[in-house]
């Protein structure tokens, strides 16, 4: 059975793909490669991801009508790979009374037996939002095309005691507690407090309200898609079992801030009860981020049972104003998929692009090991540096000689938003200057400075976007992050992935990461180019550098097929 649903979900593909490569229109420049996009209008939140009977299964708020938000459905598409996709129809459109206002995120639960349900949030005329459930018509079905919204919709109503109805949505994946009673988070806001409400359920149809929230933050305010999991505390292995308690750790996500922030904690199955490691979101230096741009949102994992991993998907933003994106007749990405993982020191969640990503690698070019001395500029060349995947390492000596941190300095955006990629420093910027002019006019520098602080060493990670584009409307705030390793020890990594309108940056092998939007006007497609550089006054070493052009990823159209007979 996976097997042929592997083998003429391929077939299909490959079929559309050729027809699609005949029928291409003019390319515009911002348009993406390899990360998923619909052919047009507005996407924003993953919704539901889903490795059933072996298909992956991507669903994701779309306006079928425009460039802008609103009428939100589910969009589905399939793939095999995660990599090359195909659109079906969509899964969900509003048409009762409780979701006439759009159908807006949520999650999917397979049900003991392997029976896949949606529970998602509708939210009326009034934007007053409930929570529903939509099945498979055809659970024998991998493709799962057809969804049948559930009879007793709205399962949970919207105006559920003290909640607030305009601000109660995106149902997490639900999963069973020790008694075997169904558990759910969804996202909401009581007093500007933003909260994970947790409902309980028997049977799936009628939940009832804890009455002490999940968690809850005055930080905050509204908690959009919330998420919670566990991960493996000694292996990088997903772990799809909430009830495993020895060896498990579990992450509660909310987005909230323009962030996905996450918290770590003990989750106790016998009193349903999340006990957080820090007491609050946002506490200094424990202020976790999956991502440290600003256009990273909305995330959702998905416990992928054919390669034991957890992966991660989020919601890309524009960063050119909606203008620009009525023009283009598009917004927004899907970020790629993601391999989420606990470090080893326990504190943080690494994450690294899906291996599969790397089927798109070709020409490699690799540049020797080499000292770069203050000021070096090498061009890495022999690639489409607009479309392009680049890992580099540094190494440090002589780190006595780095420059000694402020006790002020503790907010890294800030920090680089002063240090920007034109101050010199003693270690550091050094790193990789992409989609840059033949002059750099525009360039988008991802670069690291080491720092003294006390008797530990400090990595900073920075993107500095004030050059990006010469366009006056875009979006250039600079973003930064600190990096946990000791450059004493280990040597400094760094992976972009380059793909014409946006940069996404993996420091210290996935420890902190940084997504950016770009928009250049002259750095665009084959008059983009690709630097590693050192402009700090100390000379360092670059151990390693391999870049691949990347192929295009095939993301096209399901075609029906004509029944013969009658149709
Ligand atoms: C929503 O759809 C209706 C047509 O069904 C259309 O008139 C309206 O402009 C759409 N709104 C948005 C924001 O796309
Ligand atoms: C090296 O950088 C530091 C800034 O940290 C500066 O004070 C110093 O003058 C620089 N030295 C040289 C030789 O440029
Ligand atoms: C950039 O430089 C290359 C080679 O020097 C040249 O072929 C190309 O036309 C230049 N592009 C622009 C926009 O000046
Ligand atoms: C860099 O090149 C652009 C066009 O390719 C040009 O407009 C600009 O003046 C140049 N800047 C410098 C400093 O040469
Ligand atoms: C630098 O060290 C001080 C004192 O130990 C500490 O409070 C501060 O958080 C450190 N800064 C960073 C960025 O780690």
């Amino acid at each position: 059975m996976n097997y042929m649903a592997i083998t003429v979900l391929w077939a299909v593909l490959l079929f559309f793909a050729a027809v699609a490569n005949g029928v291409q229109t003019t390319k515009q420049p911002y348009r993406t490669a390899y990360h998923f996009q619909p052919p047009k209008n507005w996407m924003n939140d993953p919704n539901g991801p889903l490795y059933y009977k072996g298909v992956y299964h991507l669903f994701y708020q779309y306006n079928p009508y425009s460039a802008i938000w609103g009428n939100m459905t589910w969009g589905h598409s399939i793939s095999h790979d995660l990599v090359n996709w195909i659109h079906l129809e969509h899964a969900l459109n509003p048409t009762d009374p409780y979701e006439l206002g759009g159908c807006y995120s949520g999650s999917v639960t397979v049900l003991p037996g392997g029976r896949p349900v949606i529970f998602y949030t509708g939210a009326d005329d009034q934007n007053f939002q409930s929570q529903n459930l939509a099945f498979p018509k055809d659970p024998s079905d991998p493709y799962l095309k057809e969804w049948v919204k559930s009879p007793n919709n709205p399962v949970i109503a919207a105006t559920d005691g003290d909640i607030d109805p305009s601000n109660f949505r995106d149902p997490t994946t639900a999963w069973q507690a020790s008694d075997g009673t169904w558990q759910v988070l969804i996202g909401g806001k009581i007093d500007g407090r933003g909260i994970a409400f947790r409902y309980h359920s028997n049977d799936f149809v009628k939940w009832t309200r804890s009455e002490k929230p999940f968690h809850s933050s005055t930080r905050t305010g509204m908690w959009e898609c919330p998420d919670f999991y566990p991960v493996s505390i000694d292996s990088k292995d997903g772990v799809e079992n909430y009830l495993k308690k020895e060896d498990t750790k579990f992450v509660l996500k909310a987005s909230f801030l323009d962030h996905d922030h996450y918290v770590l904690g003990f989750y106790k199955t016998e009193t349903n009860e999340f006990e957080v490691d820090i007491t609050d979101f946002m506490e200094d230096n424990t202020d976790w981020r999956y991502d440290y741009g600003s256009k990273f949102y909305a995330s959702k994992t998905f416990f992928d049972g054919e390669k034991k991993r957890r992966i991660l998907w989020a919601w890309i933003l524009e960063a050119n104003g909606r203008e620009n994106d009525k023009k283009k007749g598009w917004s927004g990405l899907q970020s790629l998929p993601r391999e989420v993982w606990l470090s080893t020191s326990g504190k943080q969640l690494i994450q690294w692009p899906i291996q599969e990503i790397e089927s798109l690698r070709k020409g490699k070019v690799a540049i020797h090991a080499q000292e770069l001395e203050s000021g070096s500029f090498v061009e890495v060349g022999g690639i489409t540096a607009a479309q392009a995947d680049v890992e580099v390492s540094f190494e440090l000596t002589n780190l006595e000689d780095a420059e000694e941190m402020e006790p002020s300095w503790n907010d890294p955006q800030l920090i680089c938003a002063q240090k920007n990629a034109a101050e010199e420093g003693k270690f550091g910027p050094f790193g990789l200057r992409v989609l840059a002019s033949n002059n750099s006019t525009e360039e988008t520098v991802v670069f690291f400075r080491v720092f003294k602080n006390h008797t530990r060493h400090i990595v900073l990670m920075c993107n500095d976007l004030s050059r990006s584009s010469l366009s006056k409307v875009v979006d250039k705030t600079s973003f930064g992050a600190f990096v946990d390793i000791d450059p004493l020890q280990e040597k400094i990594s760094l992976r972009t992935l380059i793909d014409h309108s946006i940069v996404e940056s993996f420091g210290g092998e996935g420890k902190a990461c940084i997504t950016a939007r770009v928009y250049p006007i002259l750095a665009i497609d084959k008059e983009a180019k690709m630097f590693v550089f050192n402009k700090g006054n100390l000379s360092i070493k670059m151990s390693k550098l391999n870049a691949w052009s990347m192929k295009e990823a095939k993301i096209v159209p399901f075609v029906k097929r004509r029944k013969s007979g009658h149709d």
